[in-house]
């Protein structure tokens, strides 16, 4: 993302922290302003929104994964989030991401062709000491390890039927 667009989307939420204050009970009216104007919550916006609002970044992570009126830009059952800053990358996010690649068959900013998965990556979710973390519909997993994956993935395939309907049971993985 380009600064001048990070500038704006700050600019952006702190006026929305203005109108609807920094307490922890503005979380969702903000969120619900910046996805009714850009259909997606990205994880520069929940970076900057946990910033202002003093909350950990996985709290927005979780709320926004939660409720699917903030997450209409997400295609995937299972939104995958790999933490790509320093502390996950060097205790070995790279082969976590190459092995999330392989088994997925898609690249990072991808949703699978049976729309099953959508792999992401995420900014610091606050994990740093038990890097690589990694978030799965808001649930987190630390020192993520590429057999890890292979468990990972099997346990939300797990979860699909033939006709599943988005059950709670994607969100509590
Ligand atoms: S650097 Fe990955 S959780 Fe903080």
């Amino acid at each position: 993302m380009l600064t001048t667009q990070q500038d704006r989307l700050m600019g952006e939420i702190n006026n929305l922290v203005d109108v609807h204050g920094s307490e922890r009970s503005a979380l969702i009216p903000i969120l619900q302003d910046i996805q009714k104007r850009y259909h997606t919550i990205g994880d520069f916006e929940m970076q900057v929104i946990a910033d202002r609002l003093g909350i950990h970044p996985v709290e927005v992570y979780g709320v926004v994964t939660f409720y699917s009126f903030l997450n209409e830009g997400r295609e995937g059952r299972f939104v995958i989030r790999l933490c790509r800053t320093i502390s996950c990358d060097m205790a070995g996010k790279a082969a976590v991401a190459q092995q999330l690649r392989n088994d997925l068959g898609i690249e990072f900013g991808e949703t699978t062709a049976d729309g099953r998965f959508t792999l992401e990556w995420a900014n610091c979710i606050g994990m740093c000491d038990q890097g690589p973390a990694m978030l799965v519909n808001g649930k987190v997993f630390t020192r993520v390890t590429p057999e890890m994956v292979h468990d990972i993935l099997a346990a939300c395939e797990k979860t699909f039927g033939p006709h599943t309907p988005q059950t709670e049971e994607e969100h509590a993985l």
